[in-house]
């Protein structure tokens, strides 16, 4: 099974990202958008895995010290690797990065005790909104979103296991870790 660990969006702050974005943009987002029933942020992508490895990820995430639970606030788009050749498009965090990254330290921790290899590429705390294949200017999108501006609490980590399908993946949530 594909699976990922990730923070999830609440309910108010799902619909006001996708309020924010259809106010500001006459458009649908360009490239293969990302449905807002799917946004998250993604704190450890694991990939395909067994029973026994997913097992191990839920008991080592499960017996982690995940810290508090703390506040985000959702800021400006943003795009991978830059904004005139995006293949990524996402928003951000104007608040809360720090502590979602040493939460993502502490998950990365207790996956590589789950017999994971290390993580290679560095975390960067980003929602993504589209993916672009090929990849595409995306400086006036940028230009006429500005930044979101809500807040949320983020009280839990969830695992999540992919169900790829002709309409596009589905996520079911399969477990969750409350902080504390
Ligand atoms: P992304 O949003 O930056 O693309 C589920 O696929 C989540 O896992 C996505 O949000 C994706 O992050 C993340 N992810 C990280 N590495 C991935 C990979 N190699 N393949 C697919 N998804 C990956």
């Amino acid at each position: 099974m594909r699976l990922f660990l990730a923070i999830p969006l609440t309910e108010e702050v799902r619909q006001g990202i996708a309020r924010h974005l259809r106010g500001a943009l006459a458009h649908p987002l360009p490239g293969r958008p990302v449905r807002p029933e799917n946004w998250h942020l993604t704190v450890r992508f694991l990939g395909e895995v067994d029973e026994t490895a997913a097992d191990r990820v839920v008991r080592e995430v499960d017996s982690a010290d995940r810290g508090r639970a703390f506040r985000v606030r959702w800021g400006s788009l943003g795009a991978f690797p830059w904004p005139r050749r995006a293949n990524v498009l996402w928003v951000g965090l104007e608040r809360g990065a720090q502590e979602a990254e040493l939460l993502a330290a502490v998950v990365e921790e207790a996956v590589e005790a789950a017999g994971f290899p290390p993580e290679e590429r560095p975390f960067r705390s980003h929602m993504t909104l589209s993916r672009l294949r090929p990849d595409q200017d995306v400086t006036a999108v940028l230009d006429a979103v500005p930044p979101v501006g809500l807040a949320m609490a983020v009280e839990r980590v969830v695992l999540y296991r992919s169900h790829l399908g002709p309409g596009g993946p589905r996520y079911e949530e399969i477990e969750s870790f409350p902080l504390g």
